[in-house]
C-alpha cells in the first residue's frame, strides 16, 4: 500500500514530534487536537525544531516546504481520508478507547491505526475497533525528532501485512524499528521506568543528592541524562502512570511506585512542563 496521507491524533510533545517527522519524510500530515491553543503551541514547537535541524544541516528541504505538508485541525472528521493514523493522545485508557472507536468509524477501509501508547495493551485498544488486524503499537521516544528508535508492538490480532507496513512507515521516517511483545511497558519502559522509580526511592532514602544521583548514572554509565533529569524531561506524571500499569498488570510488588514520585505528582511538580519537578526550570 502506498501511503500518502498521514494523520496524527494529539499534538502534545509526542504528537507534534511524530507529525514533524512524518512531514519531514514526505507524508501529507493532518494533526488533530481538541484544543486550538495546543495546536498553535505544537506548530511553534515544530517550527523551532525544524529551524534547529536546518541550522545543523540535517534537513533535506527548507522548513517551509516541510511545513507546507502539515495541516492542523480541531475536527476529527478531517482525518477521514488518512490511510495511516498514529494516535498520541493522553495516556488514558478511556480516551484512547473512544478515539479508536471513533477513528474506526471514520477512516477508509484498509486504513491502519497505530497507537503511541507507552503502556496500555495494544490488543485491548484494537478490540475497540472492527479492524483489530489493522491496529498496532508504534512507540516513539521523546524527543521524537532526535531519538532514532520506534518500538513496534504487535497486538494479538495484528496482521503480518499491517505490521510490515508499520515497520516500513517507521523506517521511511528514518527510525530504527524493534519489535516487542504486547506486554505492560513493552521493552523500553519495562526497563527504563523501574530505573527512574528506583532513583526516587534512592532520593527519598537520602542516598545522594539529586545532582549526585544523576551525575552518578551519567558519568558512571554514560547515559545522556541522569534518571531524575530524565523523569523531569518525560514528565513525572507519565512515569508514575507507566509504573502503576507495570505494578497492576504484572502484579509484582517490585514495580510499586515510589511514594515520593507520587507526592511530586500530587504537588503538581511534573517536571519541565510545569517549571518544577526534581529540579526547577
Ligand atoms: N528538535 C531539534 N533539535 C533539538 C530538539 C528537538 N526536539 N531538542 C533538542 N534539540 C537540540 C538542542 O537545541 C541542542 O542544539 P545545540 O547543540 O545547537 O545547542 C541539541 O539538540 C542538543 O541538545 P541539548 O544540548 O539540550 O542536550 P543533549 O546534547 O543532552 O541532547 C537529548 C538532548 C537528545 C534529549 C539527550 O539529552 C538525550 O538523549 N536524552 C535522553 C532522552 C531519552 O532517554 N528519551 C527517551 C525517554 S523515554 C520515552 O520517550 C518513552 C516514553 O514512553 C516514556
Amino acid at each position: 500500500m502506498q501511503i500518502t496521507s498521514f494523520g496524527v491524533v494529539g499534538s502534545g510533545s509526542m504528537g507534534n514530534g511524530i507529525a514533524q517527522v512524518a512531514a519531514q519524510a514526505g507524508y501529507d500530515v493532518t494533526l488533530f487536537d481538541i484544543s486550538e491553543v495546543q495546536l498553535d503551541k505544537a506548530l511553534a514547537t515544530i517550527q523551532k525544531s525544524l529551524a534547529k535541524l536546518q541550522e545543523k544541516g540535517k534537513l533535506k528541504e527548507a522548513p517551509q516546504e516541510i511545513l507546507g505538508r502539515l495541516k492542523k485541525t480541531i475536527r476529527l472528521e478531517d482525518l477521514k481520508s488518512c490511510q495511516f493514523v498514529v494516535e498520541a493522545a493522553s495516556e488514558n485508557r478511556d480516551i484512547k478507547f473512544k478515539l479508536f472507536k471513533d477513528l474506526d468509524a471514520l477512516l477508509p477501509q484498509g486504513a491502519i491505526l497505530a497507537t503511541n501508547t507507552s503502556s496500555i495493551s495494544v490488543t485491548e485498544i484494537a478490540s475497540k475497533t472492527k479492524r483489530p488486524e489493522l491496529v498496532a503499537g508504534m512507540h516513539f521516544m521523546n524527543p521524537v525528532p532526535l531519538m532514532t528508535l520506534v518500538e513496534g508492538i504487535r497486538g494479538l490480532q495484528t496482521s503480518d501485512g499491517c505490521f510490515k507496513i508499520v515497520r516500513e512507515v517507521a523506517e521511511t521516517m528514518g527510525k530504527v524499528f524493534v519489535e516487542a511483545k504486547d506486554a505492560p511497558g513493552f521493552v523500553v519502559n519495562r526497563i527504563l521506568i523501574p530505573m527512574i522509580n528506583e532513583s526516587f526511592f534512592a532520593l527519598a532514602e537520602g542516598l545522594a543528592s539529586p545532582k549526585d544521583i544523576d551525575t552518578g548514572l551519567k558519568l558512571g554509565c554514560n547515559f545522556p541524562m541522569g534518571p531524575l533529569e530524565l523523569a523531569d524531561f518525560v514528565g513525572i506524571d507519565i512515569c508514575l502512570a507507566v509504573c502503576e500499569v507495570l505494578h497492576r498488570d504484572l502484579g509484582d510488588s517490585k514495580y510499586r511506585p515510589a511514594p515520593l514520585m507520587r507526592k511530586y505528582v500530587e504537588a503538581g511538580w511534573l517536571g519541565r512542563k510545569t517549571g518544577k519537578g526534581v529540579y526547577v526550570y
